[in-house]
């Protein structure tokens, strides 16, 4: 028999508010010879200020074991900025060698866009995950004073660059539109910038289907916005595919449509699917938080597990019920579960 062993790491803010309705989806579109088994883990704010625990070493073990993660957000108000944020979830980007994080932008029917038109938007964005910025390769001198230097820095290596690009080049070459568009910034970061154009140049002539293109991620922004049906995968680093995915998704619908999977495609380790948004405490607790994107990322879920079929009904649901819904009469966050889960059943 066929069965799924799921981590679910509801988080903190709206993060189990979505969480819930992903898990609600994700059991009514298995079929029945598919055992579904969630494991609950306690970790974020609540934790935080009751043990002073982000992630011990036993629950990340104790992770390992399952076969993929699905994840609300985290992040609270109450806890000192980057204590969540580094210490549970890029903990687990790391320790899972999550290179490639995953986010896909589709303009879906009947979606409000803040761009003129409706513009062909389609496109997939592979940032890569485990490197750049992110490593927290940095520190702070004469913390406090006026003579302080603070300095954050950039580790790109030529494995940790090559092996996101090839994925790249893969799921381009696996689109019909065949184009990959490299976003950096190679004419002030030149040393980073130069090591991923000359790495797609070279992972470029196995790919000769493939047409590649080069932007500035200054000049990217203005394209997303005013051209966004030129892109069709775009490869960059941890830091500026962070920035752009908020931005695709803010022209594609919102951050309440913005899927993603923390991939590792060799199966190491499990991968992580969650929103591209976080614990928003603005809205927590309102019913308000609309949960599409952990639902299409529950979809991303499905496609690495190898459930194809399944993740296309939850996609196909998903563009249904965006197709009827009206800005005037908004549901609540478990409405639109119940309406996606009832529509994945039926
Ligand atoms: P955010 O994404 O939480 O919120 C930005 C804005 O988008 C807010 O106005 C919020 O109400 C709105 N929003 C977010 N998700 C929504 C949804 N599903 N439906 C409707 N509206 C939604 O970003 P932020 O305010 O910068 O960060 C809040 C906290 O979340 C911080 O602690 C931050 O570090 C953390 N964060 C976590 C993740 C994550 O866990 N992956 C991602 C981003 C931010
Ligand atoms: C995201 C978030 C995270 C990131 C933060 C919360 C560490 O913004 O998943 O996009 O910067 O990757
Ligand atoms: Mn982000």
């Amino acid at each position: 028999a066929r069965s799924i062993d799921l981590a679910v790491i509801p988080g903190d803010g709206i993060g189990p508010e979505v969480v819930d309705q992903g898990l609600k989806v994700l059991s009514a579109v298995l079929p029945g010879d598919v055992k579904l088994e969630t494991t609950r883990y306690d970790l974020g704010a609540t934790r935080w200020h009751a043990t002073g625990e982000t992630l011990p070493e036993a629950e990340l073990e104790r992770l390992k074991g399952h076969d993929a993660i699905l994840l609300g957000a985290v992040g609270d108000p109450t806890v000192p900025s980057g204590v969540l944020e580094r210490g549970l979830l890029l903990k687990l980007r790391f320790a899972f060698d999550h290179y490639v994080n995953l986010r896909p932008s589709k303009l879906f029917p009947n979606t409000p866009t803040p761009l003129a038109g409706r513009p062909d938007i389609d496109f997939v964005v592979v940032r890569e995950g485990t490197e750049g910025l992110y490593v927290g390769n940095g520190g702070s001198v004469r913390t406090g004073t006026p003579a302080e230097i603070a300095n954050e820095v950039s580790v790109n290596t030529a494995y940790g660059v090559e092996r996101v690009v090839r994925d790249a080049f893969e799921r381009a070459a696996a689109r019909p539109r065949r184009k990959l568009t490299l976003v950096h910034k190679n004419n002030v970061l030149v040393h980073a910038g130069h090591l991923w154009q000359r790495t797609v140049d070279r992972i470029a002539q196995e790919y000769p289907q493939v047409t590649t293109d080069y932007l500035h991620v200054d000049a990217a922004t203005i394209f997303l916005v005013t051209q966004p049906e030129r892109f069709d995968v775009i490869v960059t680093d941890n830091l500026f595919g962070d920035i752009l995915t908020d931005l695709a998704a803010a022209v594609t619908g919102g951050i309440g449509l913005a899927a993603s999977g923390n991939i590792n495609p060799t199966g190491a380790f499990p991968s992580m699917f969650e929103p591209v948004h976080g614990s928003a405490p603005d809205i927590a607790g309102t019913g308000k938080a609309d949960p599409t994107a952990t639902v299409l990322s529950v979809a991303l879920l499905l496609r690495h597990l190898g459930y194809e079929a399944e993740a296309v009904r939850v996609e196909d649901v998903v563009t249904a019920d965006l197709a009827e819904r009206d800005a005037a009469t908004p549901r609540s966050t478990d409405a639109i579960g119940d309406a996606l889960a009832a529509r994945v059943a039926g």
